[in-house]
């Protein structure tokens, strides 16, 4: 490949693992902090990107929550993703497919209707001023109990034309999917979708519970997997798609050096890989940085390169007419 940076700038890509709030680069939480009249604990900017050193999940995840406390008006969840999908859109991502954690911002009064709102508008402004389709996907904290979820799905309902499906997120370690089956059950008869975070930090058994119990259509994240073989044989044979994050990989230290990501296995076990930010703001890197650190690390190929983007259209949650509009703009791009 000539020049891999320009290849993959140019490449029309699916993003289908983002959290809005992870998309909170410190500039904005700064600027929001002092609309709101809210403190943070960091003298500046500078200081606040300092702390951004993980020795695992929970340590991003307490900075993750720290950081949405300047979130406090349908403006500010607004000014959020428009940012994100402002960027997003920059990077030739056509089709995003965007995580919100409703109960970290409920849990501190701020009500979901404000949440909503401010991300609905956002949605359709970009998908007016950018050209980019963007679907909202409702994730539930799993270091909270059920019931809880079923509170924030019953609220959600109100809004049920406004998010496409149910995610699980947060601390993954001690917090089975198996604790979350029936709110998924509710979800999936009410025409939802269903994915789940399993295998970041969590055992092989974490993926085949979300599998068998939650029946998720993917799965987020999924590199343990990779330590069953009969799991990874299942992935493949059910061509579930692994929504994977390299740069949060590395930062959260679920792998120790991307040289060591086990992406490439992934590809050779023939799983439906897509790749994705996570939690850009925090990570160092939005979708493009994401292809480049990988495609440096594993020196990943022009075809390598080209079938995640495809896998990315693929795994989205799009009717076959939509994906196949985006798979046939992706084929004219790599024939130029
Ligand atoms: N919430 C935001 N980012 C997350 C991640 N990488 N894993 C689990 N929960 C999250
Ligand atoms: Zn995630």
């Amino acid at each position: 490949m000539a020049d891999p940076t320009h290849f993959i700038a140019g490449l029309p890509k699916a993003e289908l693992h983002i959290h809005i709030e992870g998309s909170l680069e410190p500039e904005l939480m700064f600027a929001l902090a002092e609309r709101n009249g809210v403190s943070l604990p960091y003298v500046n900017v500078d200081a606040l990107r300092q702390a951004y050193r993980f020795g695992n999940l929970q340590d991003f995840l307490d900075l993750y929550y720290q950081g949405m406390s300047v979130l406090l008006h349908e403006q500010d969840f607004y000014d959020l993703a428009m940012a994100y999908l402002r960027r997003a859109a920059a990077q030739n991502v056509r089709h995003a497919e965007i995580f919100f954690d409703p109960q970290g911002h409920t849990e501190r009064g701020v009500a979901f209707k404000t949440v909503i709102d401010g991300l609905w508008r956002a949605l359709k402004d970009a998908e007016r001023e950018f050209g980019i389709t963007v679907q909202l996907i409702l994730c539930f904290l799993r270091h909270l109990d059920e019931a809880s979820a079923q509170r924030t799905l019953d609220e959600a309902l109100s809004w049920r034309d406004r998010f496409i499906g149910v995610g699980l997120d947060s601390s993954e370690k001690g917090h089975p999917p198996s604790k979350f089956q029936r709110v998924f059950a509710r979800a999936r008869e009410l025409g939802l979708k269903a994915v789940a975070h399993a295998g970041e930090e969590g055992p092989p058994d974490y993926v085949r519970e979300a599998l068998d119990l939650l029946k998720v259509q993917r799965i987020d994240h999924g590199n343990r997997a990779l330590e069953d073989a009969e799991l990874t044989a299942r992935l493949a044979r059910e061509q579930v798609p692994l929504t994977v994050c390299p740069l949060s990989n590395l930062r959260l230290c679920v792998v120790s050096d991307m040289k060591q990501h086990p992406l490439r296995r992934m590809l050779q076990a023939n799983l439906v890989v897509t790749l994705n930010s996570d939690d850009p703001a925090y990570f160092g890197g939005y979708v493009n940085e994401n292809y480049q650190a990988v495609q440096q690390a594993l020196d990943l190929t022009r075809d390598d390169i080209a079938i995640l983007a495809r896998n990315g259209f693929k795994a989205a949650f799009l009717d076959s007419a939509a994906k196949q509009r985006h798979l046939d703009a992706l084929d004219a791009y790599l024939r130029t």
